[in-house]
């Protein structure tokens, strides 16, 4: 069957937006779900794009919100848990109750956002609970056709982490950086996006899981410096030890801003890289962030800086 109607979970995000931008110049009509519409104000100008409120925790608000549709992309997810939403919540229950709408619903086509290095025995439970996301969907093999992707960071316009860097290398005169030495394998958001566009319609993709990752390999350390590079901005960089990060994530965690967390630390106890190539049927060649962080970087407004905090105070 020839997709064409697709609901996407998690459509007003980062890696969302440039998804739903995608398949809306490709010709794909796109239901986006969100807890509020302004927070997909972005996307509402888009050509055949419908952005509805819903609770997808709600069984029976998301299988009303999933009625009709071709196919469904789930980009949920969290990078620090809160009293309202766990891990699990997010990463396990919701792809597994997702599976089963869509089993219930005949709606075949599933394609789902999870993390390099998921895994049941990871050190951080980002990571254990994206690994429990991924089995309860192969529990769903024989009936849903899906399609897995793990990534690296994602970076790109909008993003968390490298926008995070540039804006305390502006303040601050140094930086005391944990977890130096971990490494990274940073994949461009529009790349991503092209290859949840390039995989919908292809059967080839179909139960397959596949890496996403850029075409080289980082220590955090040299993102720092990366992002200093890009800004002409010299500062020196203080490595911190593994107790001094977990310490300093721990008092991250007070702020009112969530910009680090102790389960942070623990997911770079793994090196977030990829032994893989990309496939072909996947079409991209990727971008290096050499390449893309100044078109963003030095192109900063206080409108975008001000949508990444709200992001990240959850509002
Ligand atoms: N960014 C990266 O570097 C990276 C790397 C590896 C994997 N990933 C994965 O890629 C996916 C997308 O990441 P992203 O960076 O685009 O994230 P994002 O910008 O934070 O967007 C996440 C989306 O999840 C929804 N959401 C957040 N908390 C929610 C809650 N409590 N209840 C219901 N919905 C909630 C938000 O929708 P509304 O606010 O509209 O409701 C938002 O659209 C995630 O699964 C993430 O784990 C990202």
């Amino acid at each position: 069957m020839l997709i064409k109607q697709i609901c996407i979970l998690g459509g007003s995000g980062f890696v969302g937006s440039a998804i739903v931008a995608k398949l809306a110049t490709a010709g794909y009509s796109v239901k986006v779900l969100t807890r509020r519409k302004d927070h997909a104000k972005n996307l509402l100008l888009l050509p055949q794009v419908q952005v509805l409120e819903c609770n997808v925790l709600d069984k029976q608000a998301l299988t009303s919100a999933l009625a009709g549709v071709d196919a469904v992309i789930n980009l949920l997810g969290i990078l620090h848990q809160s009293r309202r939403t766990s891990f699990n919540d997010m990463h396990h229950a919701l792809p597994a109750q997702l599976a089963g709408i869509c089993k219930d619903l005949h709606i075949k086509r599933l394609v789902h956002m999870s993390s390099l290095r998921a895994d049941k025995n990871a050190p951080s439970q980002y990571l254990r609970s994206k690994a429990a996301g991924e089995a309860a969907l192969l529990a769903y093999s024989a009936e849903l056709n899906i399609t897995i992707f793990r990534p690296s960071i994602i970076f790109g316009r909008g993003d968390s982490f490298i926008n995070l860097f540039a804006s305390l290398v502006k303040v601050m005169p140094l930086v005391m950086l944990a977890k130096p030495n971990a490494k990274f394998q940073p994949i461009w958001v529009e790349d991503v996006a092209s290859c949840f566009v390039a995989c919908l319609n292809n059967r080839a993709s179909y139960g397959q899981t596949y890496e996403l990752a850029g075409p080289k390999v980082y220590r955090f350390r040299q993102l720092v410096q990366a992002v200093m590079d890009t800004l002409q901005i010299q500062r020196p960089i203080i490595g911190l030890t593994d107790g001094l990060s977990y310490a300093q994530a721990w008092m991250m965690e007070l702020l009112p801003i969530q910009l680090m967390s102790r389960d942070n630390i623990l997911s770079m106890q793994v090196d977030s890289v990829s032994e893989q190539t990309l496939p072909a049927l996947l079409n991209i060649t990727p971008s290096s962030l050499e390449t893309i962080i100044p078109q963003y970087l030095l192109d900063e407004t206080s409108r975008g800086a001000y949508d990444r905090f709200r992001r990240a105070a959850a509002r």
